[in-house]
């Protein structure tokens, strides 16, 4: 079978499609067909700075993490049966878990001994059949189509909503939302369902990604500069906009980063006397997500249910084979979500 896999590390990663050996099955995995795979800022990071930990004991690794596969075999007793779609958590616990790994929440791993397949230490799910251990796996339900590969991405953003959500003071006021790529509108799509007053910026004049905020619909800003007032909720999803995104956040409101900052990313100095003013005379929240665990994937694919199937086929701007995955990888200011289709299967 094909499977993308990547090797090398810190100076930069290879990505090439092979030939590896088909998975041997077990008595507890399920055995997936690979349908499709998500590509994100995590794999083009992986590509340009090289793979942190490779898989037990090899210096390669099975790219992906984004996935959508269809059972082949289930083990008896699984609750899964031949033919059902499922998705992967992407974390699974060290061996030795910590208290939050072992109470399932991996996301919130403290002593940072977790594995991630297709990031860290672990194949991931960019290959045509892999195994897949049924306590990690989340039903897709077919009514999503190719669009159950937008769970783990969404289960990201749905995190930074359950904070958010507890945190806004305003729910169904203001928000803002920092970047138009799949996070970004997959962030806005949430804030829409909640009803709030949505505005998204970006830097691109027009396009998919300005056609999908006003589809929403949502109000679109090219650039900072042209936004007006403060936000309830904000969610910083560019890496770059970090300041932008605390002096817009109003008070009472909340802010999440999902993005991170960017390496190089200008910071300037920090006055930490404004910090704490505006976190506590300000009442405002500061907070942070990067990963996700089940309730935030089962909190993920309740919100693509309820969203429109032309607007989530409108995320996925790009859609190639595998035999022309290096296109998928191809840099595209315009595109939003790009997929690979891992094998001919229809979804
Ligand atoms: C993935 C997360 C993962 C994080 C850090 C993100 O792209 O969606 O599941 O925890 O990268 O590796």
């Amino acid at each position: 079978m094909h499977a993308l896999t990547i090797r090398g590390a810190d100076t930069g990663a290879q990505l090439t499609l092979e030939e590896v050996a088909e998975p041997a099955p077990t008595s507890q995995d399920l055995l997936v067909e690979g349908l499709a795979l998500g590509v994100c800022g995590t794999d083009r990071s992986i590509i340009a700075r090289g793979v942190r930990r490779s898989a037990p004991g090899r210096d390669w690794l099975i790219l992906g993490h984004e996935s959508l596969g269809r059972v082949l075999h289930a083990p008896p007793g699984s609750a899964y049966s031949p033919g059902d779609l499922v998705t992967g958590l992407v974390r699974r616990p060290d061996p030795q878990p910590c208290a939050n790994c072992a109470a399932g929440d991996l996301d919130l791993c403290e002593n940072g001994e977790y594995t991630e397949r297709g990031i860290l230490g672990q194949d991931g799910y960019g290959a045509q059949r892999y195994l897949l251990d049924p306590a990690y796996a989340v039903r897709v339900d077919p009514v999503l189509g190719l669009a159950g590969v937008l769970v783990e991405p969404t289960s990201i953003v749905a995190k930074a909503w359950e904070r958010l959500d507890v945190a806004a003071r305003r729910p169904g006021g203001r928000a803002l939302v920092l970047g138009a790529g799949p996070i970004g509108l997959l962030a806005a799509l949430l804030a829409h369902q909640r009803g709030y007053d949505v505005h998204v910026v970006d830097q691109v004049a027009d396009g998919p990604k300005v056609a999908q905020v006003r589809a929403l619909p949502a109000t679109y800003h090219q650039g900072v500069e042209s936004l007006a007032g403060e936000f309830d909720a904000v969610l910083e999803c560019t890496g770059e906009l970090v300041a932008a995104a605390v002096t817009r956040t109003a008070r009472g409101g909340a802010l999440c980063l999902v993005a991170g900052l960017h390496r190089g990313a200008e910071v300037g100095t920090v006055d930490l006397a404004a910090v704490s003013g505006a976190l506590m005379g300000g009442n405002r929240t500061f907070t942070g997500v990067v990963s996700s665990s089940r309730q935030h994937f089962e909190a993920a694919h309740s919100a693509l249910r309820t969203a429109a199937p032309d607007w989530l086929s409108g995320l996925m701007t790009t859609v190639v084979p595998l035999a022309k995955y290096a296109e998928a990888f191809a840099p595209d200011p315009h595109a939003i979500k790009t997929v690979i289709r891992l094998t001919d299967a229809a979804v």
